[in-house]
């Protein structure tokens, strides 16, 4: 049976007013982690506004123009026996109209819009906390120099407080984003830099406790997409506690001599001593700084520093829970875990060396 082309077009208007539906319900539904939509800080608030004042424009342009464009096709439309309507050449008031309005719209849209992109990207003044954000393929470090600490893909704040982050690039061109906390800013690798002119500054004060997720927001490379990395915002004291946590054995707090103070009184322990012995047996110290080991007092080597993996809630950069399970099969297989990633094991870990290792990490809270 043929369908008649009125029901055809009716089914058509359905589908197409579902997906609006559907797309209009998605846009604002809260459970995107890292949708610029819900702004948690004082720099996300001020872009947040300058994108609001730019849609509320966008649509009063859009209901004008596509209604006066409705009317018209339907005011005007053709009908049988017409006569051939009158011929205009020109309105010379018509056009200075339509040529001013957009202009002054334009205006009151570049004003905030400059404005804002002006104050973002100053350097802030006197933050409460300072950190050194360095892009790695494929994950983040984060140095606190007054606090410290050397940490890796999790950046641990206070609530209400100024951030400013200085970030650079290892390698090659990042750029971080946390879409809730902190504007997307490119790192640039320190070798094209002249003078520190490529440090990029960041700032922000997060406005709510809670864990927030960012990416990298610039191709950089296999695993691109998997360099993730999550902002943990804390109370006050619960950052105080953290920070003295991981100011133990820390490179930044007793540069030098390290490998006798960082964890004299675990030495006892048997995992400790047995996993030591398999982190450097392992291969593990040619590329991690650890604490205990000869290389405790490297800041970083190419992978992250692992004094306090314990203490992270994932890894791989915001890819795996930090579980057991999760950390034995990383160390078994890196390349299937995270395929591309530059950590190459030089032989094969064996079962045993594996329990250990994980049992050695874990201790490192
Ligand atoms: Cu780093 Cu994309």
């Amino acid at each position: 049976m043929e369908r008649r082309p009125e029901r055809a077009g009716r089914a058509w208007l359905a589908r197409a007013a579902l997906l609006g539906l559907v797309l209009l319900a998605a846009a604002c539904a809260e459970n995107y982690p890292q949708s610029t939509l819900h702004p948690r800080s004082d720099i996300t608030r001020l872009i947040d506004s300058v994108f609001r004042t730019t849609f509320w424009w966008a649509l009063v342009v859009f209901v004008l123009v596509e209604g006066a464009l409705v009317y018209a096709l339907w005011r005007f439309r053709a009908r049988p026996n017409d006569p051939e309507p009158a011929q205009t050449h020109g309105n010379t008031t018509l056009e200075i109209v339509w040529t001013a309005i957009p202009a002054v719209i334009l205006v009151l849209i570049a004003v905030p819009t400059v404005r804002t992109i002006f104050k973002t990207s100053l350097p802030i003044a006197n933050p409460d906390v300072e950190v050194d954000v360095i892009g790695h393929q494929w994950w983040w470090e984060f140095r606190y120099p007054k606090l410290g600490v050397v940490t890796a893909n999790e950046l641990v704040v206070p609530v209400g407080k100024k951030i400013g982050l200085r970030m650079w690039s290892a390698d090659v061109v990042h750029s971080f984003w946390s879409p809730q906390l902190a504007s997307k800013r490119d790192v640039f690798p320190v070798f094209s830099q002249t003078k520190n002119k490529k440090v990029n500054p960041l700032w922000f004060t997060a406005d709510s406790v809670g864990d927030y997720t960012g990416q990298c927001a610039e191709l950089c490379g296999i695993e691109h997409g998997r360099m993730g990395l999550r902002v943990l915002v804390k109370q006050a004291a619960d950052f105080d506690s953290w920070v003295a946590q991981q100011r133990v054995g820390s490179p930044l707090v007793n540069a030098g001599k390290l490998e006798a103070a960082a964890d004299s009184a675990m030495k006892t322990d048997s995992i400790m001593t047995k996993g030591q012995t398999a982190f450097l047996g392992g291969g593990c110290i040619s590329c991690h700084a650890m604490m205990g080991t000869p290389l405790a007092g490297a800041l970083t080597l190419r992978g992250p520093n692992l004094s306090h993996v314990g203490s992270r809630t994932t890894i791989g950069a915001n890819m795996y829970e930090n579980t057991p399970t999760n950390l034995a099969a990383w160390l078994r297989d890196p390349q299937g875990m995270k395929k591309g990633s530059h950590m190459i094991l030089p032989r094969p870990l064996t079962d045993d060396e594996i329990t250990t290792l994980v049992a050695y990490l874990r201790a490192h809270k």
